[in-house]
């Protein structure tokens, strides 16, 4: 792990605008720069980036981040590897924390197999082209398949020469341990003798997102019944199979210019479209995807379009799991190569004008092509069909976030038909199925969260009119401003003793206004100031913004706006010179933590009205009118204090 130490220095240097402004062209506009938004489609800038708050957010689509998180989303980079990048471009020199032994030596075995693996690559590339063996038996296969020896020097491919040990005793010879050569599976030992496993085979390297080898699969060259076709790596620290896609350091860009993956089976495929310049292509390996993997899709591209050959029996276990791409909002098509060809030998065929043009042509909603298929199985048994309808249903369920709405409708209409049932049938069902999975989910949360208190008047009500959420909406933007004053403020003079962020602390504790923060997201921004403050940290909004905990970081981006409008009355009354935010933070403080005492008063108000409507003691009904009119005098007071100031 990155120490804090380093993660300090790193984040020190940082200068968004030089960094944003590596990848997206920027022109100085006032406070801010402006430019053309990398994350959608623009022809008039709307991209702002803020040098002085070191974020930056589109007034187009809405994204907003500081310089990390845009390394992540345009870089798609892990955190962690965001801040080594960094680490690299201002030559920070980063400095682990001690970890754990058993992580340490996993880390150690990891590199350690990166390291054989590219001896190994080297080793059987080296053989491929320079040894008779290689040139030969290998290379001369390749070629007849018609593979051109550029694309074969880009994807690295190698071959390992018969003899029993040839590539065992080199990687001895040169100082490998044995135990890690069986780890990364390239070397067998049986009978006390150690001998290459993939003897005779052709290599092609599996590459990481980065460009490291991960592992390999080993084709075999002659025709052989007993032996498997390919030798793949063993799971091992580094080659995990869910987590690889075959090609996807080589098809990353193409992937994004194209916005859309093709998915096929092997890595002959991938290989041979490539050659034909269809680059944004990956391979499964023939299984099934899972989620690691459609994560791994959807981090660059909605759209997956899966190439396999027709009349392949491996389809229906392929397409088993591809709902879980439904919930994730992937655009799912499918594309099947006639006759008995494959994507490579179909791209030979009739080369890449046609194959592209036979894609285009031939997409298959991935939905329908399932519904069809289970259609032929049912037959016209029709037990079995109303199976199909439920599946279907069910399946349909699935795209559920709101965007999709039209998507999901679109599909209730096609499937209905294709089925011949009434539609308003198969809408009912699908929303049955959704029911039943918020409540499944709902079951789920309550069972993990831990018991809140009720707060009277915005808890238990049984569903949220428009209104009260537009209330609700109203209470949160003075909960973010009182929040944002703190960070922004917090540490300024609020008086001759006190900063802002002490007399913010003891507002909020004398009058027990923390429980009422309805957001207990901003509850937690608020108490991580707190505990920075109290260990004599000074923090700024900046801490907040780097922090790896994700949401509470984009919380306070979000929070942390670009223009703030200034109430009309201020103009009126300092005329010419506009005060701004930072002159008038005394009032905004103050402003922000009137708005929530008044909203304690008005829930303290509520509470009284209702036992007074319980109430039947003349006593207690005397109380209680009594401080009714207590609190309505503080009321009037609080708000005739606001009066000025009114945030957006
Ligand atoms: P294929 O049999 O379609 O092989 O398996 P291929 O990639 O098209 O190879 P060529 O064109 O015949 O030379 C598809 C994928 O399934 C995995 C490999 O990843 C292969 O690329 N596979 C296949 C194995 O892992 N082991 C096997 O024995 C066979
Ligand atoms: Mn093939």
């Amino acid at each position: 792990m990155i120490s804090q130490n380093s993660i300090q220095q790193i984040l020190s240097r940082i200068d968004i605008v030089e960094i944003v402004g590596s990848f997206v062209k920027l022109k100085k506009r006032g406070a801010n720069y402006l430019g053309l938004c990398p994350f959608h489609n623009e022809k008039t800038p709307s991209f702002t980036v803020s040098a002085s708050k070191e974020i930056y957010k589109c007034f187009g689509c809405g994204r907003s981040g500081n310089t990390i998180s845009f390394l992540m989303e345009h870089e798609k980079y892990s955190y962690v590897e965001a801040l080594r990048w960094l680490a690299a471009r201002y030559n920070v020199e980063i400095e682990e924390t001690e970890t754990s032994p058993e992580y340490k030596q996993q880390q150690q075995v990891a590199d350690s197999l990166y390291i054989i693996n590219g001896f190994a690559q080297k080793f059987f590339s080296d053989t491929l082209f320079s040894s008779e063996e290689g040139q030969d038996i290998a290379l001369s296969y390749l070629k007849e398949r018609g593979f051109r020896e550029e694309i074969i020097r880009k994807f690295q491919l190698g071959y390992n020469p018969e003899a029993r040990d040839g590539f065992t005793r080199a990687a001895l010879d040169s100082q490998y341990s044995l135990e890690l050569l069986q780890k990364s599976g390239l070397v067998n030992v049986r009978d006390g003798n150690a001998y290459d496993n993939y003897r005779g085979r052709i290599i092609f390297p599996v590459h990481n997102q980065s460009g490291k080898v991960l592992g390999f699969g080993a084709r075999i060259i002659k025709k052989n019944d007993k032996a498997p076709k390919y030798i793949n790596t063993p799971e091992n620290e580094i080659y995990v199979k869910s987590k690889i896609l075959y090609g996807s350091y080589f098809a990353r860009q193409a992937i994004d210019k194209a916005d859309e993956c093709l998915l096929v089976e092997g890595y002959t495929d991938v290989i041979s479209l490539h050659q034909a310049g269809i680059e944004n292509v990956v391979a499964s390996g023939g299984t099934s995807l899972t989620p690691d993997q459609l994560r791994l899709i959807k981090k660059y591209t909605n759209n997956l379009t899966i190439v396999y050959d027709g009349d392949n029996a491996g389809i229906k276990a392929a397409l088993r799991g591809l709902d879980l791409a439904l919930e994730e909002s992937l655009n799912v098509k499918l594309v099947l190569i006639p006759d008995g060809e494959d994507p490579d030998s179909y791209v030979n065929k009739v080369g890449a004008a046609a194959f592209n043009e036979f894609v285009r042509d031939n997409k298959k909603d991935f939905i329908l092509f399932q519904l069809d298929i289970a259609l032929k199985d049912a037959g016209n048994d029709s037990n079995k069909k109303s199976l199909v309808v439920n599946q279907v249903a069910e399946t349909i369920s699935r795209i559920n976030k709101a965007e999709d709405f039209t998507r999901q409708q679109d599909y209730i209409k096609q499937c209905a038909e294709i089925l011949r049932i009434e539609e308003s049938g198969l809408h009912a069902l699908v929303n049955k199925f959704i029911r039943e999975k918020v409540n499944k989910e709902e079951q789920r949360a309550s069972r993990e969260q831990p018991y809140t208190e009720p707060i009277p008047g915005i808890d238990g009500e049984p569903e949220a009119s428009p209104e009260a959420l537009a209330l609700f909406n109203r209470d949160e933007m003075h909960e973010q401003a009182m929040i944002r004053s703190l960070l922004e403020f917090g540490l300024k003079p609020w008086n001759e003793e006190q900063k802002v962020a002490e007399y913010i602390f003891k507002e909020i504790e004398e009058n027990h206004l923390e429980e009422l923060i309805d957001n207990r997201e901003l509850v937690r921004v608020y108490q991580t100031y707190k505990a920075w403050y109290e260990a004599g940290l000074e923090p700024t909004a900046r801490n907040f913004l780097y922090h790896d905990d994700l949401p509470m970081s984009s919380l306070v981006v979000g929070i942390m706006d670009f223009n703030h409008e200034i109430s009309p009355n201020w103009k009126e009354h300092f005329e010419g010179h506009i005060a701004t935010r930072e002159e008038l933070y005394a009032s905004e403080v103050f402003s922000t933590l009137n708005y929530l005492k008044l909203r304690k008063i008005k829930r303290l108000m509520d509470e009284n009205q209702r036992d007074l409507e319980r109430t039947t003691s003349p006593e207690d009904q005397m109380m209680l009118v009594q401080t009714h009119q207590h609190l309505k005098q503080m009321e009037i007071e609080l708000t005739k204090q606001l009066g000025t100031v009114i945030f957006r």
